[in-house]
């Protein structure tokens, strides 16, 4: 493979693995996930699994997943480079291995490059309008901030960027398509004027949409560029290009309301931050930020909107699988006016005691008992057992209330949506074939608590995993692998089919299985178990010998070792 690990990821970014399965198989969404019939082996109920989530499929009746390349791979009967190229092509993405072929580049590519050209020409006039620079600096936007972002200024004209567009050569056709320009009654004219402009971006880096702010009072004070064949609202996070590996490394995302909070959590050292871009929270928001990372920090006004918006957002991304903790900023402030009055440190200090979902609810004014609802509705939406569990724990414990009043409580809501999003559609699926439960879970549980992977690592070897599949995707791990994404990319098949089954099936989230570290727990303490128990057979076996062999000296020596090893339990 060419250095595709990125590429691969923008192909994947791009393509929805529910579109491209459905052009094979019906599916029919089944709670968090889709199900259908498997198109590689016959049968008659459905196991056939895909999660738009976490971008894999697998089926429980024949054992196989993988992602949209495997896929297209087997479906098609390709090799897996041959699959890469038709899905690159499918999303738009040019191979770096690959030569541009110019008779290939398509409405979307004419649209990435005509936006470049706008997002050029709006920066050149920013540094020619003086005004829109004095803005920008009441903004406490510097030049360099400016160059990071590529804020740039649309004229107050009706055909500016129009007329530079054209004699670029780009027609008006397209102009208009990219939501640059609009038919008027006298001509065509452009939609942004008067506005500092904000380029957005998708993950690989093109320009797709632009969000305008006015710089006096006028109505809008945002205005965005409409849904185009690159821009899709729901699906686009502002900032997230730029926040990507900081999102990673830092294993959060600091979800915030606007383009300028984002901007100056950036510039303030705060670099995981994005926004929605005017838009509620949606699912493929969460959906993106779940390929990257597992918890996102709410960040948002600290007014009633804010609130609302954080409630809203807190549901759809625990929908997510997302683990969502909630920033309260003091004050009637917003990030961006936060950071520039109380500075670096102070919102430091805040980021270091996030409020769990359910203190957040519970410091809404308000009437306890409907706000502690609104919380277990809130939480009912996720998919993560684990989770559920320790947040009806802690809210029991708020509430000062017998927890099984408030499991009562959760089932009841449960049922008051029986088509809710998440429910599993029950179903007779055969288990995966997989090895020794306990690994299973370990390798789970590592896979959505990848900080205690050192530790797990320093009292589990590999060696002590049975299961050779298990044991060569703990060594992973133990390498530094924990993403599942990378991981299903070094796998083998058997590995891959090994990964996705863990990860889609719904019988492993043990209800018993509640609290994350103690499930963790108890399964090193298990494999612990099994390696003493190995050891004191092993050493039986031993003393018979030497009771034989009337060694005893040898007989001494093995029983002190067996009292040892029998006590250290
Ligand atoms: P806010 O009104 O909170 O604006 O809207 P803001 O980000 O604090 O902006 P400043 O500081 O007044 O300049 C938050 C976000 O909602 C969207 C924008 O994405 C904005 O960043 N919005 C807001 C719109 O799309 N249209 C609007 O008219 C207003
Ligand atoms: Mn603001």
């Amino acid at each position: 493979m060419p250095s595709h690990d990125s590429t691969l990821e923008e192909i994947k970014d791009r393509i929805d693995i529910i579109d491209l399965i459905s052009d094979y198989v019906q599916l029919k969404k089944a709670g968090q996930n889709w199900k259908g019939l498997c198109p590689f082996h016959a049968e008659k109920t459905p196991s056939f699994t895909v999660s738009p989530a976490k971008q894999i499929f697998h089926c429980f009746g024949c054992g196989s997943g993988g992602d949209i390349f495997t896929f297209l791979a087997r479906s098609e009967n390709l090799s897996f480079p041959e699959a890469i190229k038709i899905l690159a092509k499918r999303a738009g993405v040019t191979l770096k291995t690959t030569q541009r072929d110019t008779a290939e580049t398509g409405e979307k590519e004419a649209l990435f490059n005509m936006n470049k050209d706008a997002a050029w020409f709006f920066e050149q006039n920013l540094l020619k309008n003086t005004q829109a620079a004095a803005y920008l600096k009441t903004r406490g936007i510097g030049s360099d901030v400016q160059k990071l972002f590529s804020v740039g200024y649309a004229l107050n004209s009706w055909n500016a960027l129009l007329t530079f567009l054209t004699r670029k050569g780009h027609k008006p056709d397209m102009i208009k398509k990219a939501g640059l320009a609009a038919q008027g009654a006298k001509g065509v004219y452009d939609i942004f004027r008067d506005r500092i402009m904000f380029p957005i971006y998708d993950l690989k880096g093109d320009v797709i949409a632009f969000g305008g702010r006015a710089i006096d009072n006028s109505e809008p004070k945002y205005l965005n560029s409409p849904e185009t064949p690159v821009f899709n609202k729901r699906r686009v996070l502002y900032g997230f290009n730029r926040a990507k590996d900081s999102i990673k490394d830092t294993g959060q995302v600091l979800l915030m309301e606007g383009y300028l909070d984002v901007i100056t959590a950036h510039t303030y050292g705060f670099t995981n931050a994005v926004a929605p871009l005017g838009t509620a929270c949606t699912q493929e928001h969460g959906k993106l930020i779940k390929r990257f990372v597992e918890e996102a920090i709410l960040v948002f006004d600290s007014d009633e909107a804010g609130n609302k918006a954080a409630k809203n957002a807190a549901g759809i991304l625990l929908e997510s699988g997302l683990n969502v903790k909630v920033l309260s900023i003091p004050g009637r402030e917003d990030p961006d006016s936060f950071l520039r009055k109380k500075g670096k440190e102070a919102f430091h200090a805040l980021l270091a005691n996030p409020l769990s979902i359910i203190d957040f609810f519970m410091l809404q004014k308000g009437d306890k008992r409907i706000i502690a609802r609104e919380a277990i509705e809130t939480i009912s939406r996720s998919p993560d057992k684990i989770l559920q569990g320790t947040y009806i724990k802690t809210l029991a414990e708020k509430l000062n209330v017998e927890e099984r009043y408030v499991r009562e409580e959760y089932q009841r809501i449960k049922k008051q949506h029986p088509e809710g999003q998440n429910r599993p559609v029950p179903s007779a699926q055969p288990k995966p074939k997989a090895g020794p439960r306990n690994e299973l879970y370990i390798i789970k549980l590592l896979l959505q608590r990848p900080e205690r992977a050192a530790e797990v690592c320093k009292i589990i070897a590999p060696e002590d995993f049975k299961d050779p599949v298990a044991r060569s995707i703990f060594s992973r791990i133990k390498e530094g692998t924990t993403e599942l994404e990378r991981l299903l990319s070094q796998s083998d098949s058997e590995e891959r089919n090994y990964l996705t089954g863990i990860s889609l099936n719904e019988d492993l989230e043990n209800p018993e299985f509640e609290d994350p570290e103690k499930g963790l727990n108890d399964c090193i303490k298990r494999i612990k178990d099994n390696k003493r128990k190995m050891l004191l057979q092993e050493l039986q076996g031993k003393i018979k010998e030497a009771e034989l062999k009337k060694d005893f000296a040898q007989l001494k020596k093995l029983q002190i070792e067996q009292q040892k090893i029998s006590r250290s339990g």
